[in-house]
């Protein structure tokens, strides 16, 4: 049980220090699935050119060419077994897998089938490696047979079996068969936490382990099958070209769902807040002109629609018109799915330049969009510019109100997250029971005041803060408490035009656990843009979506900066994200148990990318009492427990 709480108290670490701690072993699981689809890519290479395969080849041919292709999957199969000696190094997966069976639950059924099916796969990795190992005394046609069973359609061969993982992750009839095994695990651990304990780790990297072990599987599979068609087209069997690009498609289909379940809600996002927005010059002006350009246009707004061109063919924005540029005269425009809080999924332009991602498919059919010329020397532009309209799509507001402790019957903070509901960003904590000497009984989430901006009687500066191109800075400050006081609120306020981050802090006697709560203030890092050493800004670069790309996210800020909510990047997103994007996951070290002095808001980032602000905690310091844990003797000569000292 000691290691229990000790593991779980890493855990509380790594939360409060970073919510992408365990992606990194992810990370390599995709990094290592990426190489080996290149490795096989150039595998398929090592056969050369197009040969006659159904003439029949010569020995020696073969010989070289399975020597070749052994020699690739035997280093794949190194790579493979070297990641997974790292997956399985906390063993709680396998500890899960055969735990199991004791009591019927869905769940149990369901780890049972994926354990047995996870252990064939592994078995036949085994038998390849033996047979890579032995090449040299084997028959053919040992060789053969083996390849043939990993591409056979029968349903206990190989593919069969990573198709019924794969089921077991994501099951193609969700109606029928119900949620996948990730799901599962998450609810059933959510609910028991002593058998998490029981296994020394968070339910979420539980999650992360059982996703690594079966991506792993998939992996073995997939470069199983690959080598398999390649040695099937030496032996002359057939060219296998086009079967071995199903595979691979099935391959990247199945991995990508199931990255997709394994994926929890981190995040929420602002949304609209300046947004990408194609509007022609000729409706932002009064006069239906044209006699001006794009750059001119740096605070507008829409006028009309003239002669009812592209305009009418999407929704107008119906805010303020902000900093257009002109990109090029003609493009393509794919307008972005229902339901979505982009306008475009991307922008072609005619001289090559785009805008967005252009992987996915447009489902709602492609716009052709072209500036058109007035009178031979008028050009009707469309300009490419930022929207700021807020209005029922647009997520931006923040609550200003307190989210405090009861300090009345002696509660002090011990969790803090951000949430959204409905349209309102909020701040909320969870309360625990502080008691002698610093021990906290865990209490839970105290619930957040839900309203919405259009509620009667809720005002704009005095309950919620909105943001707007003006008004989009957010402070980012680490707020700690004075010596001998203790966390008990956290708020937003307004400071000139920034969202502004304050703790409330009280004083307490450390023996006894009493709470002080008529000497309760608030405190914050009231640093202005008018002040000496103004705050400094926290540039955001190119801003890519945070959810895309591989680099771990790293705290990338400072106490007394800011940092500006803004459009994606142009050319990664049309510029119709807001970032940066809102971390909505717990803080809560120690599971609530922990004595909290102090929490700021910090941002985490990378070069490219918008990153995440979330909030962060500081636990208490209890060496500040060392010296007020004497014998008995010297209580005399002991510091007095709660002292109000300055701040910082
Ligand atoms: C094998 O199939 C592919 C695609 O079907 C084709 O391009 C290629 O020429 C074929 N190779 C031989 C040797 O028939
Ligand atoms: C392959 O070999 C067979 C038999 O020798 C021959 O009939 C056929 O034309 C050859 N195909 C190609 C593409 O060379
Ligand atoms: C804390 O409480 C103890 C026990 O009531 C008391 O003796 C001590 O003086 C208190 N400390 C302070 C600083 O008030």
């Amino acid at each position: 049980m000691a290691s229990c709480v000790r593991l779980l108290l890493v855990w509380a670490v790594f939360l409060a220090g970073g919510a992408r701690a365990f992606v990194d072993e992810a990370v390599d699981v995709i990094r290592l699935s990426k190489e080996i689809g290149e490795e096989v890519l150039n595998s398929w290479d090592v056969l050369g050119r197009p040969f006659n395969s159904s003439s029949g080849v010569e020995l020696p041919f073969i010989r070289r060419h399975e020597r070749r292709v052994l020699a690739r999957l035997g280093q794949v199969a190194r790579a493979i077994e070297r990641l997974e000696e790292k997956v399985e190094q906390n063993g709680a997966v396998a500890r899960l897998l055969a735990g199991t069976g004791r009591r019927e639950t869905r769940l149990e059924l369901r780890l049972h089938e994926l354990g047995d099916l996870l252990s064939r796969v592994a078995a036949a990795e085994r038998q390849m490696r033996d047979y890579v190992r032995l090449q040299r005394e084997l028959e053919r046609s040992t060789l053969q047979d083996f390849a043939a069973w990993c591409v056979s359609h029968e349903p206990r061969a190989l593919s069969g079996l990573l198709e019924r993982v794969h089921a077991l992750v994501r099951p193609p009839h969700q109606y029928l068969l119900g949620r996948g095994i990730l799901q599962l695990m998450l609810e059933d651990l959510e609910e028991r936490h002593p058998d998490v304990c029981e296994l020394q780790l968070s339910p979420h990297q539980l999650i992360y382990d059982m996703y690594n072990t079966i991506s792993l599987a998939e992996i073995k599979g997939y470069a199983m099958m690959q080598f398999s068609w390649m040695l099937l087209k030496i032996y002359g069997k057939g060219n296998y070209t086009q079967e071995a690009s199903l595979t691979r498609e099935r391959y990247v289909e199945r991995t990508a769902r199931a990255a997709a379940a394994a994926r929890r809600e981190t995040y929420a996002q602002v949304t609209r807040l300046l947004q990408g927005y194609i509007e022609n010059e000729v409706d932002m002006n009064t006069e239906q002109t044209c006699k001006e350009n794009c750059g001119y246009y740096t605070l507008a707004q829409n006028h009309g629609c003239f002669k009812d061109m592209y305009c009418a063919r999407q929704p107008t924005c119906k805010g303020r018109i902000i900093n257009c540029q002109y990109i090029d005269s003609d493009m393509t425009v794919c307008p972005a799915k229902k339901g979505s809080t982009r306008r475009y999924e991307w922008i072609e332009y005619e001289n090559g330049n785009r805008f967005g991602q252009m992987t996915s498919e447009c489902h709602r059919g492609k716009n052709k969009v072209d500036s058109w010329w007035r009178w031979l020397f008028w050009h009707c532009s469309y300009c490419m510019c930022l929207c700021d309209e807020s209005g029922p799509t647009s997520d931006r507001y923040f609550s200003l109100w307190d989210a405090t402790s009861d300090v009345k019957n002696n509660k002090v903070v011990t969790g803090i997250r951000l949430v959204k509901y409905g349209r309102v960003f909020h701040l909320q904590i969870s309360e625990g029971t502080l008691g002698e000497r610093g021990a906290v009984t865990p209490g839970g989430w105290v619930p957040v005041q839900k309203f919405d901006v259009n509620d009667a009687g809720v005002r704009e500066g005095q309950d919620y803060h909105t943001l707007s191109y003006e008004r989009r800075a957010l402070d980012l400050d680490e707020l700690d408490s004075p010596r001998g006081q203790i966390l008990t609120g956290v708020r937003f306020s307004v400071i000139g035009a920034h969202l502004h981050f304050e703790i409330r802090s009280t004083p307490f006697n450390y023996t006894t656990g009493r709470l002080a709560p008529e000497r309760n203030q608030w405190i914050s890092n009231d640093n202005t843009d008018g002040s000496d050493a103004p705050r400094s800004r926290l540039e955001l670069y190119k801003p890519d979506v945070p959810t895309r790309g591989p680099q771990p996210l790293q705290v990338d800020s400072k106490h007394d900066q800011y940092v500006e909510f803004t459009n994606s990047d142009f050319e990664k997103d049309a510029a119709q994200s807001t970032v940066p994007f809102v971390d909505i996951q717990p803080v809560e070290p120690m599971q609530g148990a922990a004595l909290i002095s102090g929490a700021g808001m910090i941002h985490r980032g990378a070069r490219g990318s918008g990153g995440f602000v979330s909030p962060k905690l500081f636990t208490y310091d209890h060496s500040r009492h060392v010296h007020a844990d004497p014998p008995p003797a010297s209580l005399q000569t002991a510091e007095p427990d709660s002292m109000p000292m300055s701040n910082f």
